[in-house]
């Protein structure tokens, strides 16, 4: 294989490894930062926050955020304030799981069981607004008014796609486009922002600033389609959470969209008791997918992602080529194809 060849290798592998591998040092101390800023007088908020940081999580979010300041800056040294976003982008991101897994009365995550399963739900509610508090003090800290704006606006907008989400729970024939707005607020302005805020900490220019912001977006939306799918095929063990959580939550997801578009009477009839009346018996689950897959409604969903994936490393071309480049363009492909 020469050099060229195996550049296009490397740019078509869907994985994170590389963009970990260049994150390692900043991972590092933002670890730190994380632990540091866990700290509380009242033990029950490190031990509850601990429970689900320490079990790690892809740390995407982060990962990111330096990687938006490697890939738009010529100096390799990532600001302390970079460090700092990212700390804060996490707590958001971890507030947001304790705060869902209540919503979605779930009880699996990264493998363990949740905090609300073993705290209840008024601990969960509580310690995951210590989260966002303990977010906001960092990014006050970085005295950046514009990336503190930025971050702010993606918080509000995560809770609104998850109201808006709530409001299309039980109704099977809500429509593409309030999905993709869901989808849109509750995760991939996160991923944005994230991206977006560490090119701007790091003095990228409006253009580069708008790459990553839009790299991020598509990201978002590729990963979220791809986790909607996985809530209905995925192996348990290997997600760390449970499968069919969505079905039994009623919640309108896009394989669902698909599969109602294409369903007979009989099938409509199946998806509002279900779905719809959260009427649910033994084997509906398993009937579930096997209607996803007379429609082929998760090969048609994970073609959404991929078109996302594509729009994401579209929106690369004007960032420097280099290894952070590629790292970015292999996170994408995972964003869209992954299996955990
Ligand atoms: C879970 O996000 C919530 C979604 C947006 C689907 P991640 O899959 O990034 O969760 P962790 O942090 O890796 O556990
Ligand atoms: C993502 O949606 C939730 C947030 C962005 C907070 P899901 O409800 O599908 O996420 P999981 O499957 O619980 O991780
Ligand atoms: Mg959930
Ligand atoms: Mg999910």
């Amino acid at each position: 294989m020469n050099l060229a060849e195996s550049k296009t290798e490397q740019s078509s592998r869907a994985s994170l490894d590389n963009l970990l591998n260049l994150c390692a040092p900043s991972m590092a101390q933002i670890n730190d930062i994380i632990l540091t800023r866990m700290a509380s007088d009242v033990p029950l908020i490190p031990e509850l926050a601990g429970h689900l940081i320490a079990a790690g999580g892809k740390r995407m979010r982060p990962m990111l955020c330096v990687a938006g300041a490697l890939a738009t800056s010529k100096s390799p040294n990532v600001p302390h304030s970079v460090l700092q976003l990212a700390a804060a982008v996490e707590f958001i991101h971890s507030a947001t799981l304790l705060h869902d897994d209540v919503i979605d009365k779930s009880d699996r995550r990264r493998g363990r069981d949740t905090a609300n399963a073993l705290w209840g739900n008024e601990a969960s509610v509580l310690v995951g607004d210590f989260l966002f508090a303990r977010a906001f003090e960092l990014m006050v800290e970085t005295n950046n008014l514009a990336v503190l704006g930025l971050l702010s606006s993606a918080s509000a907008r995560i809770t609104e796609g998850e109201v808006k989400q709530m409001i299309m729970t039980g109704v099977p024939d809500s429509s593409l486009d309030d999905y993709l707005s869901v989808i849109t607020n509750k995760t991939a302005t996160l991923f944005a922002a994230a991206a977006e805020s560490g090119a701007r900490v790091a003095g990228a220019d409006k253009a580069l600033c708008t790459a990553m912001h839009d790299y991020g977006l598509h990201l978002g939306m590729a990963f979220q389609i791809c986790d909607d799918a996985l809530d209905y095929e995925a192996d348990p063990a290997y997600l760390g959470k449970n499968g069919g959580d969505d079905f039994h939550e009623g919640k309108i997801t896009l394989p669902v969209i698909l599969a109602w578009a294409e369903a007979d009477d009989a099938q409509r009839v199946f998806w509002q008791r279900t779905l719809g009346d959260n009427d649910i018996q033994d084997g509906d689950l398993d009937k579930a997918r096997s209607l996803l897959g007379r429609h082929n409604a998760i090969g048609q969903a994970l073609s959404y992602a991929r078109a996302e994936t594509e729009c994401a490393i579209q929106a690369l071309s004007v960032v420097p080529e280099g290894a952070v480049k590629t790292a970015l363009r292999q996170a994408a492909l995972f964003a869209g194809k992954r299996a955990y």
